[in-house]
């Protein structure tokens, strides 16, 4: 079994209190790795790390261009790595081998994106604010500080790259806390890191639980920014702890996207990219398509069609190339999952498909959970309105266009959505509409990193990937310089007021 220590001021050290927990593997129930369990008195030994590393040390001082050629080595590191973290990846989150080799191969690209970006300008002159020409104005951005960033199990890799580039591109400091079910994953990139050109005390990997390390580093009196990704439940708390010492934070929370199909798309496509949209990585992830709104002309045949190919979606082994739907990543999320289907069936949707652990012998092991399609649901039921995190889909029927945007935009989420239709008018016009910070028209889930990737309402606050996040990394200063050599100069505000227009 895999053994990891916390990674503290460039040093691999155990918890102050010498304890330690398991992950565990959702096909098999097996332990992974045991990793040190941080708490409190770890998290301010990382955190004073980090706080010296920013006030005392190079990085934040260095070039953006030097900054970026040392992200730049962490990508190709991560790029060697990736045969090694495909297959722990697998082994500790129930990824399959085609979403684990994705997220590896798209967290070296988008380390590197960071690493380029680093290089951007961070002033830039604007028009002298006195006498024209005479004083000159800067816009600075600079690092905010220490954050902290706290981040979740579906992506272990893709979102440490996503929290950690911007960050470290724009010069901060960071004391990072995986998700509890994939230190591991967390740990192996912690070692790249310290085999990087980085500083010490640059970046801290504190493995612990949610309610122990996360909230320890949450509530951290000298972390200056909170970064995190998870439920909205803990979303908002964080957002509460960081009102104490108005902590600058991003949250990247839930979501209960609509994938909206319209009388005039293209079928099968359709079909395959709701399908995509619904399962991929067994439903756990934030912008899944989980409301499938369809329209009333092609309902029956799209359901159909759709049920008939995700009978064929294959479960198994995840770390096997041909499945296409592994196990949920905890036996809790299992339950939660299989809690939510069963409110469903009560609040009198139509399970179609699924709605079950599958019952092969094979598959009894892992955390299951079958392919799920509820037909005829309201847009009010639970299982329409809650994020459920797993293979489970609520199809919903709409009459007219305004019907389907207001049905989309009936949830206290706002992170994603999709139109399909071959009218490329009408589809602009729509995604307008929609109060979500992604739109995907005829296409899902591909999200690129030189866009920003959001959400609108509970689904978060602020804005990762492209340079809209670095600029979440900064704070703006304005410098002024005026002309020293202008004696004739007003104070107390003489020199604001506009002369009163001379008598004719
Ligand atoms: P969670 O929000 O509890 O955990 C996410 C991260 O926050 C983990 O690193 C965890 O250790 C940490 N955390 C938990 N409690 C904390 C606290 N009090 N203070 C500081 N950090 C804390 O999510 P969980 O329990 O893993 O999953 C529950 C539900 O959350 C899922 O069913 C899903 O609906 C949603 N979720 C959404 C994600 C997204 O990508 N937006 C990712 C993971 C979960
Ligand atoms: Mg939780």
């Amino acid at each position: 079994m895999r053994k990891y220590q916390l990674l503290i001021d460039g040093q691999f050290v155990s918890a102050a209190g010498g304890q330690t927990f398991e992950s565990v593997n959702p096909y098999t129930g097996d332990p992974v790795a045991r990793v040190a369990r941080g708490q409190k008195a770890d998290v301010d030994k990382a955190v004073a790390a980090a706080r010296k590393a920013f006030d005392e040390g190079p990085w934040p001082r260095l070039s953006g261009e030097e900054r970026g050629r040392i992200l730049k080595g962490i990508a190709e590191k991560i790029e060697a790595a990736s045969a090694d973290l495909v297959s722990l990846m697998i082994e500790e989150s129930g990824s399959t081998y085609r979403k684990a080799k994705g997220e590896v191969w798209l967290s070296g690209k988008n380390m590197g994106y960071f690493g380029k970006l680093a290089g951007r300008e961070t002033t830039k002159p604007i028009e002298s604010l006195s006498k024209p020409g005479v004083s000159q104005n800067l816009i600075a951005r600079e690092p905010i500080g220490v954050c902290a960033q706290i981040i979740p199990w579906n992506f272990p890799l893709q979102m440490a790259i996503w929290k950690l580039g911007p960050a470290l591109a724009a010069g901060n400091t960071v004391v990072l806390k995986p998700a509890e079910e994939t230190p591991a994953v967390a740990m192996e990139l912690a070692k790249i890191i310290a085999e990087s050109e980085l500083p010490p005390g640059v970046v801290n990997v504190i493995t612990g639980y949610g309610e122990e390390a996360g909230a320890a580093l949450a509530e951290h009196p000298d972390v200056d920014k909170i970064a995190f990704t998870g439920s909205t439940e803990i979303g908002k708390k964080l957002m509460g702890e960081a009102s104490h010492d108005l902590k600058r934070i991003t949250l990247e929370l839930g979501g209960k996207s609509a994938n909206i199909v319209f009388a005039d798309a293209d079928l099968e496509m359709a079909v395959d990219g709701a399908l995509y949209a619904a399962f991929f990585h067994s439903g756990q992830c934030c912008t899944a398509g989980t409301r499938l709104l369809l329209h009333d002309g092609i309902y029956d045949r799209f359901i159909s069609r759709f049920t008939e190919k995700a009978k064929a979606i294959r479960l198994g082994n995840p770390g096997d190339k041909g499945t296409d739907l592994g196990p949920l990543v905890s036996k809790k999320q299992q339950e939660r999952v299989l809690s939510y289907i069963e409110a469903g069936k009560k609040e009198g949707a139509r399970c179609v498909l699924g709605g079950k652990a599958p019952e092969q012998p094979e598959l009894s092991q892992g955390y299951f959970v079958e392919p799920t399609i509820f037909v005829d649901v309201d847009n009010t039921m639970t299982i329409a309105q809650e994020e459920i995190f797993g293979p489970v889909v609520s199809v919903i029927r709409f009459k007219t266009d305004e019907e389907a945007v207001r049905l989309a935009n009936q949830s206290k989420y706002g992170l994603a959505g999709a139109i399909w239709s071959q009218d490329a008018e009408k589809a602009m016009r729509i995604a307008r509409k929609l109060r979500a910070g992604t739109v995907w028209i005829n296409e899902y889930h591909l999200i690129s990193e030189k866009a920003p990737f959001g959400g609108y309402k509970q689904s978060g606050l602020g804005r990762e990937l492209g340079e809209d996040a670095l600029d979440e990394y900064t704070e703006i200063k304005h410098i002024h310089i005026d002309e020293i050599a202008d004696r004739s100069k007003k104070f107390w505000y003489d020199s604001v007021v506009a002369p009163s227009p001379q008598p004719a």
